[in-house]
């Protein structure tokens, strides 16, 4: 982490677990929690249909709201789809986009990703993408290029004074859900490649200021050592972030 420039960031990306009528124990029991850690913004991105519950729970908080996912299109006849304004209307902070599961299990390409941050950037919402590699990609030695591909892609014709509203979290595909950490080391040098690519795109004090984040079966137990990392700017927590006392963990051993 590197504070002095840069915002520390811990969101939890509930993915399709927890029920709405949860939300409000869940909200009063990670509020305490976490009423100290000014250090760190705090970011709670549930399913669609309990975002309104979640935003009701947190409003007297410092905690935000996020979304999973949105539409690249703005309105119209896209049954099933859900919009950047409808989102920003409704009291949504963030949105995840591209997490390795819609790429994966969906079918999301880099470009149908670089559509819908257009899309959340339009209506000031702040998008956390997500890029990573898979276990067979990490084993043929081509982490870097991928992950910068990712990133470039994404990026695409995003002015540079959006830039500064874009999170982007590392999410190497082989440590989702399955218990296995890439090392400190290892995250962090990817999380260097990602701010490189942000400084040759948009220049050094852009790719300073840029929050890059780490997900992967982060969790408390490992949660200091990730973050020690200079180039690690907080977590995107699955697992980890349905329990309030282990997502509160991390957030606050991101507020050391
Ligand atoms: P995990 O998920 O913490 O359960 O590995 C992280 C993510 O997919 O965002």
């Amino acid at each position: 982490m590197n504070r002095k420039y840069r915002h520390t960031v811990i969101a939890a990306n509930w993915k399709m677990n927890l029920l709405p009528s949860k939300v409000k124990a869940y909200a009063d029991e990670l509020k305490p929690l976490t009423a100290q850690a000014k250090w760190c913004d705090i970011v709670v991105c549930p399913p669609f249909v309990m975002l309104p519950a979640v935003i009701k729970a947190f409003r007297s908080s410092r905690i935000s709201t996020g979304a999973q996912n949105l539409s690249d299109k703005e309105s119209g006849a896209f049954t099933g789809e859900v919009s950047a304004s409808q989102l920003a209307d409704l009291g949504v902070h963030y949105v995840i986009i591209g997490h390795s599961e819609r790429r994966r299990l969906y079918g999301e390409t880099d470009s149908a990703v670089n559509g819908k941050i257009h899309a959340a950037l339009r209506e000031n919402l702040r998008p956390i993408v997500c890029v990573g590699e898979s276990e067979q990609e990490r084993e043929t030695g081509v982490t870097a290029e991928l992950v910068s591909l990712q990133v470039k892609t994404a990026l695409r014709d995003v002015p540079a004074q959006k830039m500064r509203r874009i999170i982007i979290a590392y999410e190497p595909i082989w440590a989702i859900g399955t218990g296995k950490t890439a090392t400190s080391e290892d995250a962090g040098a990817v999380c260097g490649t990602i701010r490189s690519v942000v400084r040759s795109l948009y220049g050094a004090r852009t790719a300073r200021a840029v929050s890059i984040l780490y997900g992967g079966s982060m969790n408390a137990r490992n949660a200091c050592e990730l973050l020690s990392q200079p180039d690690i700017d907080g977590g995107l927590i699955g697992g980890a972030s349905l329990s309030p006392v282990d997502f509160a963990a991390i957030v606050d051993a991101a507020n050391q």
